[in-house]
């Protein structure tokens, strides 16, 4: 297939050196269907450890990460640091960053932008919050996410820099898509237990295909991965997988169990 399937594992502020040892050796043990990119995203405190305890042919990302190389930024880590620990991915944008610490879009767009000028494969993460679905804006919403994170959308920022300074260049963050696994997680649906369907997540998955037919281009169209996350199980990630737009999960809870090798094989 044009578009390798790709599961992601958030193990977001969880576990220990201890837990985190006991989950790597069933991963590095079990069986991983070799079609499938697998990618675990820890703490950063612990992504030295992971790296050197994963077996090579499972990636590891960060969760974060700031906008720049480096700088007085205290508490923040940057791209540069994250490779150097032969780190290769980070997620951005989850939901986490944008409704508990407050990121905004731009914010998030130009994290985007830094963390692929630096090499780093970004898992960029969109969707819908509950509400908004039941106002039926779920589309609107995360074409104007992905929006950003393509950065073609002038933003205020820019207008009113080039107004005030004659600038510049249209922003553009995302050089190569290639680079790039866009990650729907529906919020309502993360950490609650109530999946998307199979039918809704392969609806806005179609849609999001389609607006980067239309925005970006077919090729991109057709070779980014759409992954599915949010309350993914064992139990339901084989009807998911099943899904023509669906190329891939990104797992919080059940990543932290033996049941993400389940997920991870979910694709017959
Ligand atoms: O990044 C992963 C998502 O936030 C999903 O988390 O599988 O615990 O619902 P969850």
């Amino acid at each position: 297939a044009l578009r390798r399937f790709f599961v992601g594992g958030n193990w977001k502020m969880n576990g220990n050196k201890e837990s985190l040892e006991e989950l790597m050796t069933t991963l590095n043990t079990s069986s991983l269907h070799d079609q499938t990119e697998v990618v675990c995203a820890a703490p950063s405190i612990y992504l030295d450890f992971v790296r050197s305890s994963l077996d090579p042919r499972i990636g590891v990302a960060a969760q974060n990460c700031y906008k720049v190389a480096k700088g007085a930024f205290t508490g923040e880590i940057s791209p540069a640091m994250i490779k150097d620990c032969g780190v290769d991915w980070v997620i951005l944008g989850h939901s986490e960053r944008r409704h508990v610490f407050g990121e905004s879009d731009e914010l998030i767009g130009q994290k985007v932008a830094h963390a692929l000028e630096s090499d780093l494969g970004v898992i960029a993460c969109i969707g819908e919050k509950l509400e908004e679905r039941e106002a039926g804006t779920t589309e609107e919403v995360v074409y104007a996410q992905t929006q950003v994170i393509a950065g073609f959308l002038l933003s205020e920022e820019f207008w009113f820099s080039f107004l005030m300074e004659g600038c510049c260049s249209v922003p553009d963050n995302v050089k190569d898509w290639g680079k790039v696994v866009l990650a729907y997680e529906p919020v309502w649906a993360i950490g609650t237990g109530k999946t998307a369907s199979p039918e809704q997540a392969q609806e806005v998955h179609e849609k999001l295909r389609a607006w980067l037919r239309a925005n970006v281009s077919d090729d991109v169209a057709d070779s980014v991965r759409i992954i599915y996350g949010g309350s993914v199980t064992g139990a339901n990630c084989r009807e998911l997988a099943a899904q023509g737009d669906v190329d891939g999960f990104l797992v919080g809870g059940a990543s932290l169990k033996p049941e993400f090798v389940d997920i991870i094989n979910a694709r017959a």
